[in-house]
């Protein structure tokens, strides 16, 4: 019989990972029966299973160390919410390529030593897939985790707004070996970019004809600190103005985005939200509120999803990129479609109602 076992390997260990592994530990230590996941179980795969076995960063801090120390290194500010013993998975150094931007080059020391050959370690370490949790911008690194990801013969979820899942070159490669791809730009359970879609899609559906919106964000962590940059800050607004767009139907004034960075605020994220449209004989409609949560859990309790449903397609010996996953967990999937049919169609492919 199958394992229900899920081993994954995971590039990046900042914030999500943090969340990622806090997660696992938190469900295999209290075992609640709801646990305020999207899906308690997906086929036969329960979250708790899921089990780290190799993982991959270039920060001095972090590499050469258990990746259940990593974690906690004073870069990443993911609160200690669960205590997690020791997993006996070092950190390796991946490839450094475009990782750091200049801004990020100023806090991180990159790790000494040689960069490891990480399809090699995937192969011994047994993976199933690989995820890719490196900061926003980092398109030659991303790249080059995503061709390991095919030469190890693995699945890769991409968790950064690099276009990996939506090009049709890569997709092709996945497609022709036989391989899942899943991304791209990781679209956290209750984050920023899931509310404002919810809060346009019922205007919409109430009638109401969107005219401006924003949704702006301050943070503290890490990536935040990255998107300050100037070329990868209108990398990810780009990626989060698209998604918020394919939300109506009429053309709007938008922003979306990060706009400052406050190291006082740690992990946690606050969202403004402003949204400006018009009702039967005009009338004018207004939201004004604000959203505060904590990035890394918060982006870890989708990938927990992802992960299992990830598996499941593999199982069920999916290729390339599967619309229904890709569209449930990300801002950018190859398919997009709205909030609720993204919900639909990822429950329909659990249960085997949808081939992808
Ligand atoms: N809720 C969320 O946190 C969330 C939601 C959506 C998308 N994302 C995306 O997920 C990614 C990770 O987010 P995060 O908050 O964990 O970031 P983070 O900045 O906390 O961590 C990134 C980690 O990657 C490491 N790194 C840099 N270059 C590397 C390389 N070449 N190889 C291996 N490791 C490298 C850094 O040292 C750091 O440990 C980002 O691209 C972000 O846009 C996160």
């Amino acid at each position: 019989m199958e394992s229900d076992e899920i081993r994954i390997a995971i590039a990046g260990i900042g914030n999500i990972a943090s969340g990622l592994l806090q997660g696992i530990t938190y469900l295999n230590q209290f075992k609640e029966e709801k646990n305020k996941l999207l899906h308690p179980k997906i086929g036969s795969y329960e979250a708790r299973k899921i089990r780290i076995v190799a993982a991959f960063d270039i920060d001095s801090t972090k590499v050469q160390t258990d990746i259940s120390d990593a974690i906690f290194a004073p870069i990443n500010c993911t609160p200690k919410l669960v205590n997690v013993e020791k997993l006996g998975v070092q950190v390796e150094k991946g490839p450094v390529k475009d990782g750091l931007s200049e801004i990020l080059q100023k806090v991180i020391n990159i790790a000494d030593g040689e960069e490891v050959d990480v399809v090699s370690i995937l192969k011994e370490s047994d993976a199933e897939m690989l995820i890719c949790a490196i900061p926003t911008g980092a398109e030659k690194a991303v790249e080059a985790y995503a061709q390991a990801a095919l030469d190890a013969e693995i699945a890769f979820i991409n968790c950064t707004p690099t276009t990996i899942a939506s090009d049709p070159t890569w997709s092709k490669k996945y497609k022709q070996a036989n391989i899942c791809l899943i991304g791209d730009d990781l679209q956290s359970l209750a984050g920023g970019t899931v509310l404002h879609k919810g809060f346009l899609d019922v205007l919409k559906e109430q009638g109401v004809i969107i005219k401006d919106t924003y949704q702006l964000d301050v943070a503290g962590g890490l990536e935040t600190l990255n998107t300050l940059d100037d070329d990868r800050k209108e990398y990810k607004r780009n990626v989060k103005e698209r998604s918020i767009q394919q939300s109506v139907d009429n053309h709007i004034n938008l922003a979306s985005g990060t706009s400052d960075y406050l190291e006082f605020l740690g992990n946690r994220r606050i969202g403004h939200f402003w949204i400006y449209g018009e009702g039967f004989m005009n009338m004018p409609v207004k939201i004004d509120i604000r959203l505060e949560t904590l990035d890394g859990p918060n982006g870890a309790a989708t990938l927990i999803d992802v992960i299992r449903a990830t598996k499941l397609a593999q199982r069920r010996a999916g290729s390339g990129p599967i619309s229904s996953i890709c569209a449930f967990g990300f801002k950018a999937p190859p398919v997009t479609t709205n909030r609720h049919n993204a919900g639909k169609w990822f429950d329909e492919y659990i249960v085997g109602k949808r081939i992808d």
